[in-house]
């Protein structure tokens, strides 16, 4: 027999005894390094082939050798990879038995009672509800309703601009410019309810975010005896029978007149109570009369056409509505709390 078939044998037969000992995945790899690799037992093996005539035949012996060690090495390693992995399962089983975390839902957030409110009052009156987007470009939110570039009005609303020429909206006003540009100059009667964003401390009572629902009525002959009464019953409907607005004087670019509305308040009827501070009076919303400007701007003849406009914090209604003290008890999300007002919608 040829010498180095006899040293093929003891290599197979030592490498078959340390097999035997493998326990681990480690050892396996430490028997592949000590046997296959480059500098392996077996694989020095090769470099004898140029002592010999019969190259074929070695070559056959050799590749047997070699397979035999692999495959053994190959059978182990998948044998140790699948106890380990038996065993991994085993410790991460899920044990049914165990009780589940409670998802618990629950009631509106009183922010969108109050727009359901507020739409189905309008509603009634014959109005439709637009929505749009968040994200304006400063033609919508200022140019259109007569704040034009460097007014100082824009200050009150100088906000978050996500380049020179887009914002978030400021007012739902910038829905109304939309409906404007999309009416070709026919009659509006619309509510635009939505979500707006300004640059503000956050305290008590203000929020750099919060609810709007403007209101706009464009058609012959509007006046603003129309605006009051449209007022008064949507006061009379949220809040009381009994209410009465008053009109106070004041400043909109987009208005003129244009008006602060009180309602009178519904806790004290008048007399004075902590609600109302005192005065009997509760300020709730700006509107006013389409400013002429707006008019031209957005393709109305101001010598035909007339209308008017409101503007309502959404939570300030439901703050006033639900005796709700701070703003920021909308955006907690706390289920506690919300269940509370829902109690309070019901009585
Ligand atoms: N857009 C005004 C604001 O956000 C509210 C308003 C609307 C006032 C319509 C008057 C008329 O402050």
């Amino acid at each position: 027999m040829e010498e180095y078939l006899v040293e093929f044998k003891q290599i197979e037969e030592e490498a078959l005894k340390d097999i035997e000992n493998v326990k681990t995945l480690e050892d396996v790899d430490q028997n592949f390094i000590k046997y296959l690799s480059k500098k392996g037992k077996v694989s020095l093996l090769m470099n004898k082939i140029r002592e010999v005539q019969d190259k074929k035949k070695f070559g056959e012996a050799y590749n047997e050798l070699r397979k035999t060690v692999e495959n053994k090495l190959n059978e182990l390693k998948a044998k140790l990879e699948k106890e380990k992995l038996d065993e991994e399962l085993k410790k991460e089983i899920i044990d049914i038995t165990l009780p589940g975390n409670h998802l618990v839902s629950t009631n509106v957030n009183p922010f969108y009672k109050i727009i359901e409110e507020i739409e189905n009052i309008f509603v009634n009156m014959g109005y439709t509800v637009e929505s749009g987007p968040e994200v304006v470009k400063d033609k919508y939110n200022f140019e259109l309703v007569n704040i034009p570039f460097d007014h100082p009005a824009r200050d009150m609303q100088d906000s978050l601009f996500i380049d020179e020429t887009t914002l978030l909206r400021t007012h739902t006003s910038a829905i109304q410019a939309m409906v404007m540009e999309k009416s070709n100059g026919k009659p509006i009667k619309i509510i635009c309810p939505g979500k707006v964003y300004r640059r503000d401390d956050d305290d008590m009572t203000h929020s750099h975010q919060f609810g709007q629902i403007e209101g706009l009525v464009i058609d012959k002959n509007i006046k603003l005896s129309d605006l009051k009464g449209t007022l008064e019953l949507f006061a009379k409907s949220m809040f009381s029978k009994d209410s009465k607005v008053r009109f106070r004087s004041s400043f909109f670019p987009f208005t003129e007149p244009s008006v602060e509305v009180d309602i009178s308040c519904f806790k004290c009827k008048g007399k004075g109570c902590p609600t109302c501070k005192g005065t009997g009076w509760i300020e709730i919303l700006g509107a006013g009369m389409v400013h002429p400007n707006v008019l031209k701007l957005n393709g109305y003849d101001p010598e035909v056409y007339s209308g008017f406009a409101f503007g309502v914090g959404i939570e300030r209604v439901a703050m006033l509505r639900y005796g709700i003290d701070d703003i920021r008890r909308f955006y907690s999300n706390d289920i506690k709390v919300i269940d509370e007002f829902n109690k309070k919608v019901e009585d």
